[in-house]
């Protein structure tokens, strides 16, 4: 029989890994008020700190002491200071994350990932019992929550864009259509860079409401990619949308497009595409949270290649891009 000590190093991962969801509900809290952006270049102590926000001194100071403890924040002798991770939770940096920790922290998501064992039993989301009509449903529902998920869309987009526009060039295509585009900020980086190319940004009414639309060279189209006609372009996008859709509904976003297109049109696929020689952790990670929260999956570019070939596409590239993306390149045959 193999004993163990106290000491070794399996069991501290093992118990850091068990109560990792206490580190993630700190951050999800500390977001949530909106801590870091109270502190600046000098410490605050945690007694301004939580009279800021309207909580209990003792019980913040105890989620900013675990997170000091994991390098989230410092403790001075006068007062709680920034370190690089926690000027990540700033709504103001560059590369803010503060948006994502809330996104995470939504109910509907927390509640999913709360039930992920009822997925793997049942097959079903996690958010069946709150959302029976899966999360975007329950989002237009519920806009303090959507207006969230959008921010943390936008937050997100900020961070992937560049690598995208830098690895693709854009400049062949007419008109190239966003599908499930959010509130546009792909579409609007490719248009300022490619003069020439018209964007259209199709998403469900209540986000293309979000959309800041000041480009004659944009329109957008409000509708639901299951039922309305999505428009006809030369190039399509689809940037971290079909991983939202278990294979049924992926499989209607793709003919809904190739409905639309033309033979010889142009799909990019953009999100992980983790696969065996190109194993990602964070793609995995985002692969269980669509299993929770949205009954999607993290597909191989060969799980992607079965559904494209089902649906009138052949894909002609992968391309690796700086950043956890990837662009799968599919033509309309
Ligand atoms: C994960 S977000 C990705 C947004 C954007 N492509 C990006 O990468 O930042 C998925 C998007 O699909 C949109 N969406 C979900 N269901 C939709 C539907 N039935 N019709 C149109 N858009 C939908 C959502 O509103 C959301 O903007």
């Amino acid at each position: 029989m193999t004993t163990t000590s106290v000491h070794d190093a399996a069991v501290d991962q093992v118990w850091a890994m068990t109560t990792a969801h206490l580190h993630a509900r700190a951050l999800h809290v500390v977001a949530d008020l909106g801590v870091a952006d109270l502190i600046g270049d000098d410490p605050v102590p945690v007694s301004e700190l939580a009279a800021a926000c309207g909580v209990a001194h003792h019980s913040l100071g105890r989620v900013l002491r675990l997170l000091a403890d994991l390098g989230v924040f410092r403790h001075g002798p006068a007062g709680v200071e920034h370190t690089a991770m926690s000027r990540l939770l700033r709504t103001d940096h560059a590369g803010s994350l503060r948006a994502f920790a809330q996104l995470m922290a939504l109910d509907v998501v927390w509640h999913g990932v709360a039930s992920l064992e009822t997925a793997v039993r049942h097959g079903t989301t996690g958010i069946a019992e709150i959302a029976p009509n899966g999360l975007f449903d329950y989002l237009a529902e519920h806009p303090a929550q959507a207006q969230l998920f959008d921010n943390a869309m936008q937050a997100k987009a900020r961070a992937d864009v560049d690598a995208v526009i830098r690895a693709y060039d854009f400049s062949p295509f007419g008109t190239v259509a966003d599908i499930g585009g959010g509130t546009g900020q792909l579409l609007n980086a490719i248009l300022t860079r490619h003069r020439t190319v018209r964007g259209i940004l199709f998403d469900l009414p209540h986000v293309i409401a979000q959309a800041g639309v000041d480009d004659a060279h944009l329109t957008t189209c409000a509708g639901d990619f299951f039922t309305d006609p999505l428009p006809a372009a030369d190039l399509y996008l689809l940037m971290e949308v079909l991983h939202d859709w278990p294979d049924r509904g992926t499989t209607a976003i793709l003919r809904g497009v190739r409905a639309a297109c033309r033979t010889g049109a142009v799909v990019l696929v953009i999100e992980s595409l983790p696969s065996d020689e190109h194993p990602d952790p964070r793609a995995r990670t985002l692969d269980l949270l669509m299993l929770a929260v949205s009954g999607g999956q993290e597909r191989s570019p060969s799980e992607l290649d079965r559904l494209l070939t089902a649906t009138g596409f052949r894909r002609t590239a992968v391309l690796d891009i700086a950043g956890p993306l990837r662009i799968a390149e599919a033509v309309a045959v």
